[in-house]
């Protein structure tokens, strides 16, 4: 939510960072700023994508070796040039952006208004510059101790960087509960919330820790002290991420190309941690606290979108073979439930970013309650990743499109390995059933590799239904939550409202939904229900309905009931989502393409979701 990039060095400001807010626009494309300083402070923003940015800035004195920019996800304020970042302060000389929420921004800016400030944008951040500001004059202070006071005064989360106009060889950086990461080049400094905008430059980072703030001079020197005033030692480690991995290599979109990534994400995910051959399934980053999880009350998982689903996916997984049971929470609802967490139970935090701030305050309220929290994510050093008491990346590489794909599959196999493990661990399986698995986890990547070449006839089958207003997807065991997956993929990129529901469950209320305008996605390839699914469709064409349908290779039976079949190969059911997955993902790709919708940008959306 809100990308956040800077610059201070010898090199010039702009086209670092107006790169970086191209390649951060993934986390908001509300609107985009930068602010410069050479002497001057000069202050561009503009509403809408960073490309209107760079429309705007055309023939204007960009000259300036520091700078600051962001592009936003609005939540304080409809997206306009005036709520757009950075704000200033009242007397022009400080230039802030702000990733986050400033939650007690209304008392504050009643005290300001009362000193005298006056304010010209709807936001929460503007308070905070305004605040800063205030510290500045009152009690002269250098920019980094008046914002450190302000910081102080301030409840909610945020990730700043500051400039002050007459301290221009200075960035101000600080964080809480919303990411902020500095790059150390050779004599230059860059930030950003995430890596992407720096690793063209260096591969040296320091992940900043809440309640940090960060002084970086042009001079080559920083500086990490608390809120507190505790000096801290920056931890400096490497990244390891290529540049191709930010670019679209010849795809359209980024969603296209992460689609058709998964053979190798799968594969990058197990490598390392699942043999056939030897057969056995090791996850390092929980060996240590195997004792604790194998004989753990409950495992709970909490997650939020598209990592919510693949919980759900972990709950047949795990209590279908390990036998442990398994609830599944919106993080959102369990962090404000008062839930009965014990140090008993295992809290398994799911998210791609690693950002996700409900997630993280699931986690939080989990480790107060004494439970073992175990992180599954994609993004290198991101909170998550650096909180929980252990963890697990997938190894996806970095996914743009604001749809989860790749994350979703890597999640996934994650999870199919833990399941496996627990299972091997406890004796809940039988060895040869085991093998069989892990044989079958081998030949994962190959099969869908092999399944991406349905492409053209689900680029068809998206021509037949790209006008439907609604959509029903069902699915049945495994298959239910690919059911929602596909919907919310639908949802999300093509702007048409799908549902997804088990498939038993239609009759009770969906089925009334159904005539000829109504597409049913329907995964029917589950071997255990296979004649119950068989009558769902049955139920569906009695009322005009148009299925689609996802069978396993040789069906023979569903392809005279359903108008389309799409046909996936054969795998063991607990394996399924894995397959059965993709076609939806490409079904919905093709049908938000067809409508002309931004694919990798959907409206409203950001990538991570760092506010509540
Ligand atoms: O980064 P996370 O996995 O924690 O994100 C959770 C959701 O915001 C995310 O999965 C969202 O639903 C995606 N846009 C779905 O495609």
């Amino acid at each position: 939510m809100c990308g956040i990039v800077a610059y201070i060095g010898k090199k010039q400001a702009y086209p670092i960072l107006i790169k970086g807010l191209r390649r951060l626009e993934y986390r908001g494309y509300d609107s985009a700023g930068v602010a410069l300083l050479n002497g001057e402070l000069n202050v561009f923003k503009r509403k809408g994508k960073v490309k209107e940015l760079e429309n705007f800035v055309e023939g204007k004195n960009l000259d300036a070796t520091v700078g600051i920019g962001h592009t936003r996800w609005a939540t304080h304020g409809k997206p306009d040039d005036i709520n757009a970042h950075p704000h200033s302060s009242g007397n022009g000389r400080i230039s802030l952006i702000h990733n986050g929420i400033i939650e007690n921004y209304a008392v504050l800016k009643t005290l300001l208004e009362k000193e005298g400030h006056t304010f010209v944008s709807e936001t929460d951040t503007e308070v905070l510059v305004h605040l800063i500001e205030e510290y500045q004059n009152r009690e002269n202070l250098p920019i980094e101790e008046a914002v450190r006071m302000a910081l102080k005064k301030v409840v909610g989360a945020y990730a700043i960087v500051v400039m002050d106009k007459q301290d221009p060889d200075k960035l101000v950086a600080a964080r809480k509960a919303s990411p902020l990461v500095i790059g150390i080049g050779e004599d230059d400094f860059f930030i950003g919330s995430d890596a992407t905008p720096i690793i063209e430059y260096t591969n040296k980072v320091v992940y900043l820790n809440d309640e940090e703030i960060a002084v970086i001079t042009k001079d080559g020197d920083l500086q990490i002290k608390t809120i507190g005033n505790v000096e801290h030692t920056p931890f400096v480690e490497h990244v390891e991420m290529e540049i191709e991995m930010l670019e679209k290599g010849g795809y359209d979109y980024f969603m296209l190309k992460e689609i058709y990534q998964q053979p190798a994400t799968i594969a990058d995910c197990m490598r390392g941690r699942l043999n056939a051959e030897e057969g056995w399934v090791f996850l390092g980053g929980v060996e240590e606290h195997s004792n604790r999880i194998i004989n753990a009350d409950r495992i709970i998982i909490a997650a939020c979108g598209t990592s919510w689903h693949a919980g759900l996916i972990a709950e047949y997984l795990i209590e279908d073979l390990a036998r442990i049971p398994v609830e599944v929470e919106y993080a959102s609802e369990l962090r404000y439930r008062n839930p009965i967490i014990t140090e008993k139970d295992i809290v398994i935090a799911l998210s791609q970013s690693g950002e996700t701030a409900d997630t993280m305050a699931a986690l939080e309220l989990s480790k107060e309650k004494g439970a073992l929290t175990y992180g599954i994510v994609n993004v290198v050093g991101s909170s998550i990743a650096r909180f929980t008491d252990a963890g697990s990346y997938i190894h996806a590489g970095p996914e743009i499109g604001v749809a989860s794909t790749k994350a979703f599959t890597g999640q996934v196999t994650l999870l199919t390995m833990l399941a496996l493990s627990l299972a091997h661990k406890r004796g809940t399986i039988s060895k040869s059933y085991f093998q069989q698995l892990v044989n079958e986890m081998e030949n994962i990547p190959a099969k869908v590799e092999k399944l991406l070449k349905v492409n053209p006839q689900i680029e068809f089958i998206a021509g037949e239904i790209k006008d439907a207003t609604n959509a029903l997807y069902l699915g049945r065991g495994y298959n239910f939550p690919i059911a929602l997956e596909g919907a919310l993929k639908l949802k999300e990129i093509s702007y048409i409202h799908a549902e997804g529901y088990p498939a038993a469950e239609m009759k009770h209320g969906p089925i009334a939904l159904i005539d000829e305008n109504m597409p049913v996605i329907v995964i029917a390839t589950n071997k255990s229900a296979y004649e119950k699914i068989v009558s769902n469709i049955q139920e569906v064409k009695a009322r005009k309905g148009m299925v689609i349908a996802i069978v396993t290779e040789g069906d023979k039976v569903i392809g005279k009931i359903a108008d389309y079949t799409i046909e996936i190969p054969d795998t063991d059911e607990p394996l399924t989502p894995l397959l059965s997955v993709i076609p939806l993902q490409l079904l919905s790709y093709h049908i938000a393409v067809m409508r002309e919708c931004n694919v990798d940008q959907p409206r409203n959306l950001a990538k991570s979701v760092t506010v509540e």
